[in-house]
This record gives structure tokens, sequence and C-alpha cells, in this order.
């Protein structure tokens, strides 16, 4: 994949879009969890329900933002190349790409094809918020006890 500088407008735009949606996707969940239980209990529409819209957008957004990474690169992770810390960045954001993938098609499988996957949805969704945890308090711990400035790459375009 390209190395870049920094990242672009769009890419430091999506990532707080989707950071947003993923945390009221998450604490919305319950409202679908009972749609699908009055669904099984007869019910014959579900009305709006904001948590599949959420969960969509999400999905819809994170491909976008996939597909501007391969196409455009993304800046190295910083630290020495090839380092523990290096390399557990790069892994990180790749099991955050992966969750943000697979949970939404898990809560689409349950919704859409009738897929007995909403627990295995539920857990990975909680799984995905214990990661992005540690992602920000990672970000965090660069930026106010390294002091290398790394909440400014995704705060300002290069
Ligand atoms: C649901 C919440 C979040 C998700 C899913 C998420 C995901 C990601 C991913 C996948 C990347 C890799 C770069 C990319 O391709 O966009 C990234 C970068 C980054 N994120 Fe997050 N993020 C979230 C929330 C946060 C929060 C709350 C903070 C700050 C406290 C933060 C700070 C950063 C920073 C500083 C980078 C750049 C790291 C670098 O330059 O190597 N993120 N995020
Ligand atoms: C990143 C996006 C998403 C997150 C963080 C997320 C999170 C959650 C959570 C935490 C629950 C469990 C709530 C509870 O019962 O307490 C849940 C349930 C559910 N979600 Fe999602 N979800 C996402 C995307 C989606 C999408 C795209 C759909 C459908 C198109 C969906 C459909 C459902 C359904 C149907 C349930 C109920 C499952 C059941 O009770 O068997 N979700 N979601």
């Amino acid at each position: 994949m390209k190395t870049t500088t920094g990242y672009s407008g769009i890419q430091i735009g999506l990532h707080w879009l989707v950071a947003i949606l993923i945390v009221i996707a998450w604490f919305t969940g319950e409202g679908a969890g009972e749609a699908m239980e009055a669904f099984e209990e007869g019910a014959t529409a579900t009305g709006f329900v904001p948590h599949v819209f959420l969960g969509l957008a999400v999905l819809a957004l994170v491909v976008l933002r996939l597909l501007v990474r391969l196409g455009r690169g993304a800046p190295a992770a910083p630290g020495v190349p090839g380092s523990a810390a290096v390399l557990a960045a790069d892994w990180g954001h790749r099991l955050l790409y992966l969750l943000m993938i697979a949970v939404p098609l898990g809560g689409f499988s349950t919704w859409f094809l009738g897929l007995d996957v909403g627990e295995l949805h539920e857990l990975g969704a909680n799984l995905l918020m214990l990661v992005v945890l540690g992602h920000a308090l990672l970000a965090l711990y660069h930026q106010y006890v390294l002091k290398d400035g790394l909440l400014r790459r995704m705060m300002k375009a290069e």
C-alpha cells in the first residue's frame, strides 16, 4: 500500500463520522433486538428501527473508507519500521477494519436474511468496542505521554 505524509480530509472526516455512528449503533442495538422479538412473536411490520439504519450507514461508509485507503494510501505508523509497536499498530488497524465490516454483516444477516447470528453479532460488537477503547487510549497515550502529536494526524489534513 502507498505510504503518504498524512491522512486526507476525506479520510479524517470518515474516521470521526464512522466513530460517532459506531458508538450510537452500539447504544441502540437493544432496540433492534426488541424489534426482532416482536417480529418473531408475529408482528408483521417493525416500523423504523434506528439501529438498522445506523448499522447500514456504518457498513457503507467503512467500505468507502477502505476504498479511499487502498487508493490513496495512509501514513506509516510512527516508530521504527518493523518494530513491535509499529506491527501492533498496523495489525490493530486491520483488526478494527475487519470488525467494522464483519459486525454490520452479522447484523445484516440477522435482520434481512433471518440467520441465527444475533448473539455472534452482539459479541463482535462488544469486541469492537473493546478494541476501540484500547485504540483511543493508545492514541491519547501517544498524544499526552509520548507527546508525539499523533492526534494531530487525525485532525489536520495533509
Ligand atoms: C469507533 C471508534 C473508532 C474506530 C473504529 C477507529 C478506527 C481507526 C482506524 C481503522 C484507523 C487507521 C487509519 C485509517 O485507515 O483510518 C484509525 C486511526 C486513528 N485513530 Fe481511530 N478509531 C476510532 C476512534 C478514535 C478515537 C476516539 C480516537 C482518539 C482518542 C482516535 C484516534 C486515532 C488516531 C490519532 C489515528 C491515526 C493513527 C496513525 O496515524 O497511525 N480514533 N482509527
Ligand atoms: C458497527 C455497526 C453495529 C454495531 C456496533 C451493532 C451493535 C449491536 C449490539 C451491541 C447489539 C445487541 C443489543 C442488545 O441486545 O443488547 C445489536 C443487536 C442487533 N443488531 Fe446490530 N450493530 C451494528 C450493525 C448492525 C446492522 C448493519 C444491522 C442490520 C442491518 C444490525 C442489526 C441488529 C439486530 C437485528 C440485532 C438484534 C439481534 C438479536 O437480538 O438476535 N446491526 N447490535
